[in-house]
């Protein structure tokens, strides 16, 4: 039978990436520690002192993949820091962590709003010094409603600070796609090697462009939008950022093989773009739904998970056949208020993995979880044979982890 146990990590290959549940303002301690001076990136952003609460809509069993079903929300996290002084408090402590966490060559890119971008200039250049500061990036979108008394805030503040004179920043990694500008107060002609440039003199100088020399972005981009309702990028997540930003952000800054740190991670948009670009990654944040929401949009086959388990009456049904042999879930009933009526009890399971126990750790051997392609459950695998205890992970529809060791009677 299975049996509720605790394990403080769950490792999926050699887990060289890292998802951890953990304030990212609180002094540098524990797995976090081990990072100091490595990263090549370290991107944060944090909640804006807005004042509210935030949700994650997730699917519910197979019926709930289709077209038209209603996903129910769950809260996430909550953006309520009482005092300005408990918000700066918490602002400062997550940049202080960039900084120690910062290689000699990194960047910082620090992500906010009209409500708190002042603070972050003033903490940044406190922090990392004024001569850092590289870009006050201005990300500007038409999403959202419009204002009537003054005109609508239409855009984010990202912020670039170095942490050396040595940084590392390549914008040729960042070439923008072409569009046709018409250049109508310039004098366009084509050069004796037959390429077509546009030409104006202002000042006794003459400046030429030419049609096929790449073009980069400046520090304001009007050219990402927020993601759609129906975007196939989003996970349910509120705040979710488009992975296009982030993949602007990275790229000049970061190469194969580097470390990317997310002291805010939320859905992991910053760890899914440094995964596409072959980079390695820490995702830290403070709620649960925000590392378990990352974990399977990345489903990294090496990946550490470290976040608490949900102790509750739930039980978990099935058969095991013995080593090497069958792993079987017959039953598995979690409750929540924000539950649809259950078809079958398996709707609650979202996902789960096979493996084995080692110490305080959960080994995955095998991970199942429900895709828009395949929103069945597969709810049976052979586990190999291997070192410690048969066990299996569950995450609930509502975003609640568990795990269970398999106790022969
Ligand atoms: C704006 S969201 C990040 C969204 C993310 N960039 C994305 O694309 O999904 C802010 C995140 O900060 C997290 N957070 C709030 N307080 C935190 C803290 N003290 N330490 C770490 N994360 C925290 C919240 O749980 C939330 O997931």
């Amino acid at each position: 039978m299975f049996e509720p146990i605790s394990v403080t990590r769950e490792i999926t290959g050699k887990g060289q990436n890292l998802l951890l549940c953990a304030d990212g303002s609180a002094p540098l301690s524990g797995a976090l520690a081990g990072y100091a001076a490595q990263a090549q990136c370290v991107y944060i952003d944090p909640p804006f002192m807005t004042g509210d609460s935030f949700t994650r809509r997730r699917r519910f069993g197979q019926s709930g993949w289709k077209k038209g079903t209603p996903a129910p929300e769950y809260p996430a996290y909550a953006d309520r820091y009482g005092t300005r002084e408990s918000y700066l408090a918490f602002l400062r402590g997550l940049i202080e962590n960039a900084h120690k966490l910062l290689n000699q060559t990194g960047v910082l890119a620090l992500h906010l709003d009209w409500r708190t971008n002042a603070y972050g200039r003033i903490l940044c250049d406190e922090i990392f010094g004024e001569e850092l500061f590289l870009n006050e990036i201005i990300w500007s979108y038409e999403s959202g409603g419009r204002a009537k008394k003054y005109f609508s805030r239409k855009h984010d503040t990202i912020l670039l600070y170095a942490r050396t004179k040595d940084y590392r920043f390549d914008l040729r990694r960042v070439p923008l796609e072409r569009t046709e500008h018409r250049k109508n107060h310039m004098r366009r002609s084509v050069d004796e090697d037959g390429r077509a440039y546009s030409e104006i003199k202002t000042g006794g100088k003459v400046y030429r462009y030419y049609d096929d020399a790449p073009v980069y972005p400046g520090d304001v981009w009007t050219d990402i939008s927020h993601l759609q309702q129906r975007d196939p990028e989003r996970t349910g997540y509120a705040t979710q950022k488009p992975m296009k930003l982030l993949e602007r952000i990275l790229k000049p800054v970061v190469k194969e093989g580097d470390l990317v740190i997310d002291l805010c991670c939320g859905s992991g948009t910053s760890m899914a773009a440094a995964q596409e670009l072959s980079c390695r990654f820490v995702g830290v944040d403070s709620a649960p739904e925000a590392i378990l929401t990352s974990a399977s949009r990345l489903a990294c086959e090496d990946l550490a998970i470290c976040c608490p388990c949900t102790a509750d009456e739930t039980r978990l049904e099935g058969v095991y056949t013995g080593e090497g042999g069958m792993m079987l879930l017959t039953g598995f009933n979690a409750q929540h208020p924000s539950f649809p009526r259950i078809e079958q009890a398996m709707d609650t399971l979202e996902s789960w993995s096979a493996g084995h126990i080692v110490g305080d750790a959960f080994i995955v051997d095998q991970t199942f979880r429900r895709t828009p392609r395949n929103p069945e459950l597969p709810l049976f695998c052979i586990l190999p044979a291997g070192e410690g205890e048969p066990a299996v992970s569950t995450v609930d529809a509502a975003g609640r982890r568990r795990v269970y060791r398999w106790v022969f009677e």
